[in-house]
């Protein structure tokens, strides 16, 4: 089964053909999940600068094109790896050059930035970019302008940026790997997507999602996973996250001879990742820092608070029911541990 031919066809589709963006496209409950929605109305209502961050395969490109189609649907959306070319050809990548500016610069090139005109330049991986270049798209926040390499006309910028990343941002700025000035020009709205391992209540609707997807891509009639596999699933540590989980269902679809998917349909789920630690702070609220050690009540009070906001879609009286304590006192704890969960 294994042939080319099925090779190219999974890879066709999991290269993401030209669908829309859409909100509706972006599968998430709770109120994580909600205070993003949020977001990206706000945000789309505007032209802002805005910072995406978040594990592989959390949604960064797709959230950022969800706001682009929002607010200049008709205009480019052009993504730049940062990581992926060199300095100077990253250099001219997005600035453009002027013919002659350096060998092989036969014609007059243009960049990123203009070929984006009024519609958005996504900067993924901006964690790699150079402190050299960072210095210059510094510049091209600040005064939205810049020259061409090799150039002195001042091009103008019209199009909007964002960048994503899945590196901790603020620790490079805190260790000088990156630009504490840049870091705040682009931090303007701050989007932090949750990896799906700590908002396992997504798994079932993103699966009946990806599935409907799948089916019509692959003129299939799949209606779901066993409940093997949803149990599996639902402990699974995803450190690809959705793109790990629509990855999966595209290949068992492929191989499914039944319309439930079976464990059998699964032959890589879990083969190295069962022994991953988890990372979540509230995966597992019992679980210490150190092994063989125990956590004060303060601490597991702390973590089951947070999870509960985290991973359900509960308000602040919803909640003090669940936790069976009254409205001042949730307030106090909240205080206490510092944590924020506002709602209107
Ligand atoms: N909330 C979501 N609902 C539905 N599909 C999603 C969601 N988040 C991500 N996806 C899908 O998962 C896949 C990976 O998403 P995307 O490429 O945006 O992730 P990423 O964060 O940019 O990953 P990477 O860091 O590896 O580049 C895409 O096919 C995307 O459509
Ligand atoms: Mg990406």
């Amino acid at each position: 089964l294994k042939s080319l031919e099925m090779e190219k066809k999974i890879d066709g589709l999991l290269m993401e053909p030209s669908r829309n963006f859409r909100v509706g496209d972006i599968i998430g409950t709770g109120n994580e999940m909600r205070e993003i929605f949020k977001t990206i109305g706000t945000v789309s209502q505007s032209r802002t600068t805005v910072l995406i961050q978040g594990e592989s395969g959390t949604g960064k490109e797709l959230i950022a094109k969800v706001i682009h189609n929002n607010t200049s649907p008709d205009e480019p959306f052009i993504a730049v790896n940062c990581s992926a070319i060199v300095d100077t050809l990253l250099e001219s990548e997005l600035f453009g050059h002027e013919k002659g500016s350096f060998t092989g610069a036969v014609a007059r090139k243009l960049g990123k930035f203009e070929l984006a005109r009024f519609g958005t330049v996504f900067l993924d991986e901006i964690s790699e970019m150079s402190v050299n270049l960072q210095a210059k798209l510094l510049r091209v926040l600040q005064e939205m302008e810049f020259e061409r390499v090799g150039g002195k006309d001042t091009v103008k910028v019209h199009a909007r940026i964002m960048a994503a990343t899945n590196k901790d941002l603020r620790g490079m700025v805190k260790e000088g790997k990156f630009r504490d000035d840049l870091y705040y020009r682009l931090n303007i709205v701050a989007i932090n997507l949750p990896p799906l391992r700590s908002r396992r209540q997504d798994i079932a609707p993103l699966i009946d999602y990806l599935l409907s997807k799948i089916n019509l891509d692959l003129h299939k009639k799949i209606v779901g996973v066993s409940g093997e596999v949803m149990e599996k699933f639902m402990n699974y540590v995803w450190p690809g996250n959705i793109r790990e989980l629509e990855n999966l269902l595209v290949r068992a679809c492929v191989v499914a001879k039944g319309q439930v998917l079976g464990v059998n349909d699964f032959p890589d789920l879990g083969k190295d990742s069962a022994i991953l630690p988890v990372k979540d702070d509230t995966a597992d609220i019992f679980t210490p820092e150190e092994p063989g050690k125990f956590l004060t009540l303060d601490q597991v009070e702390e973590r089951y608070i947070r999870k509960i906001i985290k991973e359900t879609d509960k308000n602040k009286g919803e909640i003090c029911e669940t936790l069976g304590i009254s409205r001042p006192t949730f307030e106090r704890k909240l205080d206490k541990y510092g944590i924020s969960f506002e709602q209107e």
